[in-house]
């Protein structure tokens, strides 16, 4: 079965063709960042416009790498929610309609269901349940995969997304748009013991999260040694930062594993590409004696093979969407699924 994906949630044009699920026979991405940088982030009405000059563009390359003409597709795939609201209605729309145009189903997708699949590409023999740490610019949450297409959020931030977290503290570093990859590289020669930064929790909440709390700590380091004309030693404040971030999310996630029962455990989204927390992860997860997967930095990042792969268990599970279909702005992980 071939399956076109179609992703347009936020500033990625991205589209993939899957062979049966799991076999990506292509995955194209326009990252329109070098745009947004400008403006030292996504502005969501510029990043709409340039999905609409190049959603056409990507599906006609991601046909073309795969080989295979778009009279034998048998389903086409978009992300229909979570994200930015004009962003995704160009993806819907063309999917829309060129699903109509060849007469085959059409398939709405959660994009963090998305990014959980990418675990799917990147292990073959991957099947649920599991638990996976879904961790992007717009949310950080801690899920129950129990099958293909039933799932269950065990904890959340209750505030700021940790990828946000990143792309602010990245900012006020005064490192460019998008911020997190660049952090990430400059914390790597830094002490992450010189800063102390909170590490939030939420009362009676074990699985929840907070992160505002360590965003304004940071600006507020950062402005206090401005007005004293005090130097910042940055690489060790990036990692302090990302050492109070990953202590956050792992100990979380592997004490919910635990308590849930799950023998595996995933991470997923933007964040998942960073070193230290997938060190981190490593660490914590040979410690609990659980199997743990990693995807490659490519598959954490905005993609359509990830909505491609989640799109063929949608489609097995009978999800379809019709001329009618509407993408949202937001949208619980749990509460999608059969249209
Ligand atoms: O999943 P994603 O590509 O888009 C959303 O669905 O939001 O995640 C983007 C987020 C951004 O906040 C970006 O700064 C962050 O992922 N990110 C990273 C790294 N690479 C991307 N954060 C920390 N370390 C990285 N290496
Ligand atoms: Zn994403």
């Amino acid at each position: 079965m071939y399956l076109l994906a179609i992703e347009t949630s936020c500033d990625e044009t991205a589209a993939a063709v899957l062979e049966d699920g799991r076999q990506v026979r292509s995955n194209e991405v326009f990252s329109q960042s070098d745009i947004h940088a400008l403006y030292g982030g996504v502005v969501p009405e510029i990043a709409s416009r340039n999905h609409i000059a190049h959603v056409s563009r990507m599906a006609e390359r991601a046909l073309h790498t795969a080989g295979i003409a778009k009279t034998s597709l048998d389903a086409v795939a978009v992300t229909y929610a979570p994200g930015l609201i004009g962003a995704l209605l160009v993806g819907v729309n063309f999917a829309k309609a060129l699903a109509f145009a060849l007469d085959v189903p059409l398939i709405p997708v959660h994009h963090l269901r998305g990014h959980i699949a990418a675990n799917y590409i990147a292990d073959p023999a991957l099947v649920p349940p599991f638990l996976c740490l879904v961790i992007s610019g717009g949310h950080s949450q801690i899920i129950d995969v129990r099958d293909y297409t039933d799932m269950a959020i065990i904890g959340g931030s209750r505030d700021d997304a940790a990828g946000e977290c990143f792309d602010k503290t990245a900012r006020v570093l005064g490192l460019g748009y998008p911020g997190g990859s660049q952090l990430d590289v400059l914390s790597r020669g830094g002490d992450d013991q010189k800063y102390p930064l909170p590490r939030a929790t939420v009362a009676d909440s074990p699985y929840d999260m907070s992160f505002s709390g360590l965003k304004t700590a940071v600006l507020n380091l950062v402005h206090n040694a401005a007005q004293k004309g005090e130097s910042l030693d940055k690489p060790s404040l990036a990692a302090s930062f990302t050492a109070a971030v990953s202590d956050t999310l792992v100990p979380r996630t592997i004490a919910a594993a635990k308590v849930l029962g799950r023998q595996t455990v995933a991470i997923a989204g933007g964040v998942a590409a960073n070193s230290r927390i997938r060190s981190d992860f490593q660490r914590a997860s040979a410690q609990a004696g659980l199997r743990l997967l990693l995807p490659p930095p490519s598959l954490c990042g905005d993609n359509a093979a990830m909505i491609g792969c989640q799109g063929y268990y949608e489609y097995l599970a009978g999800a379809r969407g019709g001329a009618d279909l509407n993408a949202y702005a937001t949208k619980p992980i749990s509460a999608c699924g059969l249209q």
